[in-house]
């Protein structure tokens, strides 16, 4: 019996690799020299695709040449790197990877947060330089009577909530509906909840419906005291209008982790010394990228198993037709 034929857009994790490859066909878009030829050679064979939110779109310009695709599992939780409502269109389901990575992500959280807040990444350049030894390394802000705005309570936003109650501070929230069993204050604009706060974590979707959810009215909002945390999505905020903010002592200070333009970051945003800049690492432990990795594999040999997906995404649900 011949085997089912995957497309991988781009290397992935080795657990999902070696899955893939015992289970199915694999093939490796990256490798083509050709793409172009090689898609309409071996484009009408392709049942499923493994991609990831790192490389590249999954959109009708793909998917036109994948005339029988049934699925795309995607690693991330955030899947703005599929046209999900494209892929509904043509009856193909989506999946991502919810839950396994939500404890990693809002431990990072609370680092980036505190990272900024004390400034331990300068504190550390500051010893390595040897400015020690001459004086002591300034003080810093401080995380005592805070209040802090999660913009986006979902499954990550709730697991950051719950490590901030351990540091007793206050926490509220906003997204687009109050939820019946959150006893967390909610406020129904982000410019309100900035302005009742001081420090804003944003961790909800990116896509054309959050973009610059962080603009400047927002930003001004937050205040001379404001500290932004973003571990969403780059787009989510406003970034031009974030460098002018922090440049200008609107805010004051940022923890970031994503970016509008990844990798790249733009150099006003490195040359700023009070900032906190990482390279999109909130999930990136090997314990937690292999489980993501296990959950990209598994909704496709369930797929294929005629079991379901085991992560659809909204979008698409599961209608009982697996392949
Ligand atoms: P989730 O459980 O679906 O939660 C998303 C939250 O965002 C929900 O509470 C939702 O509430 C809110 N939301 C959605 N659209 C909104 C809008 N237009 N305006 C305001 N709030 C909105 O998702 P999750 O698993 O927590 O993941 C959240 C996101 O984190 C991912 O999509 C991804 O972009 C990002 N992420 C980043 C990293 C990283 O490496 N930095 C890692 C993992 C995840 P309502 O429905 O009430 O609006
Ligand atoms: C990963 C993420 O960095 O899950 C997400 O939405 O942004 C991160 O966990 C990303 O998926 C890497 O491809």
């Amino acid at each position: 019996m011949s085997r089912t034929d995957i497309l991988m857009t781009a290397p992935m994790n080795p657990i999902v690799i070696d899955a893939l490859d015992k289970a199915f066909t694999l093939h490796r878009l990256w490798e083509q020299d050709d793409k172009e030829a090689f898609l309409k050679e071996f484009g009408p064979r392709i049942r499923g695709v493994a991609t990831s939110t790192l490389f590249g779109r999954v959109d009708s310009t793909l998917l036109d040449r994948l005339p029988n695709a049934e699925i795309v599992s995607s690693f991330g939780v955030g899947y703005d790197n599929v046209d999900a409502e494209e892929a509904a269109r043509r009856n193909i389901v989506v999946t991502n990877t919810p839950g396994v990575l939500d404890d990693e992500v809002a431990d990072l959280t609370l680092g980036l947060l505190l990272a900024t807040l004390r400034k331990i990444p300068q504190a550390d350049r500051y010893l390595r330089d040897g400015k020690w030894l001459k004086a002591s390394f300034p003080l810093s802000a401080t995380l005592r009577d805070r209040k802090v705005g999660i913009v986006g309570l979902g499954r990550i936003g709730k697991a950051i909530a719950k490590r901030l109650s351990g540091f007793d501070v206050s926490i509220a929230y906003h997204g687009r509906t109050q939820q019946d069993d959150v006893a967390y204050p909610y406020y129904p604009t982000v410019t309100g909840l900035a302005e009742a706060c001081d420090v804003l974590i944003v961790i909800t979707p990116g896509g054309a419906a959050t973009k610059h959810l962080i603009n400047a009215e927002v930003l001004k909002a937050l205040g001379s005291n404001g500290v932004l945390i973003n571990v969403a999505r780059g787009t989510v905020v406003d970034e031009q209008a974030l460098i002018d903010a922090l440049k200008s002592g609107t805010i004051l200070s940022a923890g970031l982790d994503v970016y509008e333009d990844e990798p790249r970051v733009p150099q006003e945003l490195i040359d700023l010394e009070h900032v906190v800049l990482l390279p999109h690492i909130a999930s990136a432990s090997v314990h937690t990228r292999n489980a993501m990795g296990k959950l990209v594999a598994d909704n496709l040999i369930s797929w294929f198993d005629g079991k379901g997906p085991l992560t659809p995404v909204a979008e698409t649900p599961y209608k009982g037709k697996a392949g």
